[in-house]
């Protein structure tokens, strides 16, 4: 068990992200419940929350803001810089900014705080929501190694976590913040497919679901490259085999590699929507 962080921690907007970064950090004991205020416009969601976590719910943005080392804001990119713009006097330096907010930047959020507050951009994926998330996140210029650790923290109880340069954000967001929707893709085509070949749907959909879980912790845990992995269930002449043959001539790695950079360049076009 972790010696919990020595922090009050806030959390504004307890939506899904919000929500599930939350339950990671009350279930990791990376802070304690005792330690941490919620708000959100859902009184439901907040009651629901401190019914479940255990936790504390302020009875303003501005008041959570106040009292809190580090906030958490988790609400939706468009109405970000609305919601930021009715409290952020209230940071400092004292007082740390972390966004999930996909394409608002660093800088943009500096602009909205005073000088000197640490703001950190953080980009987590949904499997956060069942604690096996793959996150980044980049540092402003108040940040300090200090808050670089709470940020890391925070943002491992729900997974992988790396800190990474602003300027690979859209692509880390290519590869793990869209990256999931790749996978329910490939996950719906072999549920076709089974179909397809007279499976049941119901059992179609049950392998498929397993094989691609079981895939992904074997790919994780193994000390081989996926290739190699790859390799090892393709013997010459056999089922997979003749599969990867049909994969490769219709590009199928062409056609992730491009999907990716359109989902790269798509975040650079919102990141300009968003600041103008
Ligand atoms: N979901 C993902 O896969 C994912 C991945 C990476 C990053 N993110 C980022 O996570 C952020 C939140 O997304 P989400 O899917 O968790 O959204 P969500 O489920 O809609 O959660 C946002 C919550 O914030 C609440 N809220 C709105 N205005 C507020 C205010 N002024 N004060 C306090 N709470 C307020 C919303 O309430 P109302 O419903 O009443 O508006 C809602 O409960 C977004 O910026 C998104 O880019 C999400």
């Amino acid at each position: 068990m972790n010696t919990p962080l020595d922090i009050n921690l806030g959390v504004i907007g307890v939506g899904n992200m919000g929500g599930a970064l939350l339950a990671g950090v009350v279930q990791a004991a990376v802070v304690s419940p005792s330690r941490i205020q919620i708000f959100d416009t859902r009184s439901d969601v907040l009651e629901a929350t401190r019914s479940a976590l255990g936790v504390t719910i302020s009875e303003s943005n501005r008041a959570l803001v106040a009292s809190s080392d580090v906030v958490l804001l988790c609400v939706k990119p468009q109405v970000m810089a609305a919601v930021l713009g009715g409290f952020a006097d209230a940071f400092g330096p004292e007082t740390a900014l972390v966004s999930v907010a996909a394409g608002i930047t660093c800088a943009a959020l500096e602009r909205q705080v005073p000088p000197g507050t640490p703001v950190v951009r953080a980009m987590p994926n949904t499997p956060c929501l069942v604690g096996k998330g793959a996150s980044g996140w980049s540092r402003g210029t108040a940040v300090t190694d200090r808050h670089a650790a709470w940020a890391e923290a925070i943002l491992g109880a729900v997974g992988y976590v790396c800190e990474i340069p602003e300027t690979s954000m859209n692509a880390l967001t290519a590869v793990s913040g869209s990256g999931p929707a790749y996978i329910f893709h490939a996950i719906e085509a072999m549920i076709a497919g089974g179909v397809a070949l007279g499976l049941p749907s119901e059992l179609s959909s049950k392998l498929a679901l397993h094989t691609v879980a079981g895939a992904g912790a074997l790919a994780v845990s193994a000390d081989v490259a996926p290739g190699t992995l790859r390799q090892r269930v393709m013997s010459p002449g056999g089922t997979t085999e003749a599969a990867i043959g049909v994969l490769r001539s219709r590009d199928f790695q062409d056609a992730i590699v491009a999907a990716m950079q359109r989902a790269h360049d798509r975040g650079e076009e919102m990141a300009a929507e968003l600041s103008s």
